[in-house]
């Protein structure tokens, strides 16, 4: 049995039931202890679920990490850290939290240094109750990954797959390689100590309630499905927009990286399988990730030219966010000056598929626009005859609002009253914040759980990383190859005027939003 099958009640489009099973009792090992993701997501997101009571009762924490500290050190590290967000009742909490935490110094490519990690996560089978179950988070950087889990296997930590007894997993953080042919070496040695069902990808935007959401409203609605398709939709557009720019230091990995490959590869194709794939049979993981695949397998096949006619790549220049003056891209630090990089990408494409057949799916996504945004805009076609005045073309809109605002609103058109027959659009709102009590979870608190519970719904499949880099890498190097300059936009604006026109051919508009 497939270990996403062993947690059917755990899938999350049924996480309004009331969880009736915790994970395993389990050791989650922290590789990188000591570094950015562990203080700022992952401790917390391991806190919260301890308060909220869906941990095991047999759990321990393990930092891994170069740092020559105790287990009193990374205790009273994460203690500040966690002190921040612990609100009033951290004080009572803590202590209890802080029993279950230990540390385990060592060089990532020293296999000593993983024996000496087993002897202790030996001892905490026995001292915490974790029955040989490890559950291992690389938060490092990915020239790291290969080493650490041939040095796991080495040291005799993972686990045979798909058998009775102790489990062990392997969560891994993006970047998933740089270009196809990158991911495909880190699949294969991925591949050669672990079972594909040990692998877990983490994509965070697939941990985000609203992420979910679409799901849930494409097929447990039967009002949606028989309008979701070329016949009744004119267009999709998808927008992750952020204020943001290289804060934090990021801008020399960034520079790596670009739009194309931190947000279009990972997030927004995830976004786009969601919103475009078929039906699954079920709601298993491999019932859904099969259905996301065949999305992307039906992503285009582009020459050199067809990129430079469907694509935008843009730089921002220095301008001003809420008032302050900010600098432009090639003008931050760790950024080279002359880099060909861009912050910023729109992208119009069709999916080869009897669904969508000629539907165009647009996407953008870019640092330095006027607000944090995201959402999806699925736009319905016009009726076919025009019997009011003033007809809007655009009558029917969908747009799901992933963040912030989280909700989903649908456009029609409404009479105005008085004697004319004039229309005028309106909506209807859903808002998370005021149908739900509760806030919804943060979205590495649901996918840690759904490691430790072995349910890899959430999480990328080979097939699915491999599919989606082969379409980003002719993207990328098309756009390595060609001599055109990136274009430019001032931060604070909605995006390159390149971007508009690449619509403006089929006579769309990106929203304002
Ligand atoms: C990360 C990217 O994966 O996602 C960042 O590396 C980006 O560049 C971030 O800012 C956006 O995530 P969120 O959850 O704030 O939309």
């Amino acid at each position: 049995m497939a270990e996403s099958e062993t947690y059917p009640d755990h899938n999350p489009l049924r996480a309004f039931l009331p969880r009736t099973r915790v994970p395993d009792p389990c050791a989650v090992v922290l590789f990188g202890a000591t570094g950015d993701l562990t203080h700022r997501k992952l401790a917390p997101a391991l806190y919260r679920l301890a308060l909220e009571g869906q941990l095991p009762s047999e759990y321990a924490i393990v930092g891994f990490a170069r740092r020559d500290w105790s287990d009193d050190v990374f205790r009273e590290e994460l203690k500040k850290t966690l002190a921040k967000e612990g609100g009033p009742e951290f004080e009572k909490a803590w202590p209890q939290f802080a029993a279950h935490i230990a540390f385990s110094s060592g060089e990532f490519h020293e296999l000593d240094a993983y024996k000496k990690l087993k002897v202790k996560l030996e001892e905490l089978d026995v001292t915490h109750g974790t029955r040989g179950n490890y559950l291992f988070y690389l938060a490092v950087a990915p020239e790291f990954f290969g080493m650490i889990v041939d040095n796991l296997s080495a040291a005799g930590l993972i686990h045979p797959a798909h058998q009775d007894g102790p489990w062990s997993r392997v969560v891994i953080e993006k970047p998933f390689g740089h270009d196809l042919k990158s991911a495909r070496a880190l699949s294969r040695e991925l591949a050669k100590s672990l079972d594909e069902s040990q692998t877990y990808r983490i994509d965070h935007y697939l941990g985000k309630e609203t992420v979910q959401n679409i799901l849930a409203l494409r097929f447990a609605n039967a009002i949606y499905e028989p309008i979701w398709n070329r016949d009744h939709v004119e267009s999709v557009q998808i927008t992750v927009a952020e204020e943001v720019g290289m804060s934090g230091g990021r801008g020399a990995y960034y520079d790596t990286a670009g739009a194309i490959r931190d947000m279009v590869q990972n997030h927004m194709m995830q976004l786009l399988c969601l919103v475009a794939m078929e039906p699954p049979v079920n709601l298993s993981a491999d019932a859904v990730r099969n259905e996301k695949v065949k999305v992307l397998q039906a992503l285009p096949e582009w020459s050199p030219e067809d990129v430079a006619r469907n694509t935008v790549m843009a730089q921002y220049t220095a301008g001003s966010i809420g008032g302050a003056e900010v600098p432009g891209y090639l003008q931050e630090k760790g950024v080279k000056p002359n880099s060909r990089t861009c912050p910023y990408v729109a992208l119009r494409l069709t999916l080869d598929n009897w669904r969508w057949a000629g539907v165009p799916f647009y996407l953008r996504t870019g640092k330095r626009l006027p607000k944090r945004a995201t959402e999806i805009a699925i736009q319905f076609r016009k009726p076919p005859t025009a019997l009011f005045e003033a007809e809007a073309e655009q009558a029917n809109l969908l747009v799901l609002r992933i963040q912030p605002n989280e909700g989903a609103s649908l456009a029609f058109q409404a009479k105005i009253p008085g004697s004319r027959r004039r229309l005028q659009q309106v909506r209807m709102d859903f808002r998370y914040g005021t149908s739900f009590a509760s806030p919804p979870p943060e979205a590495y608190e649901r996918l840690l759980l759904d490691t430790m519970l072995g349910d890899p719904t959430l999480f990328t499949r080979t097939d699915e990383v491999d599919s989606a880099w082969r379409f980003i890498t002719q993207i990328i190097d098309a756009w390595d190859a060609s001599p055109t300059p990136p274009e430019t936009y001032p931060a604070g604006s909605w995006g390159p005027e390149a971007a508009d026109a690449l619509l403006a051919r089929d006579g769309a508009k990106w929203r304002r939003l």
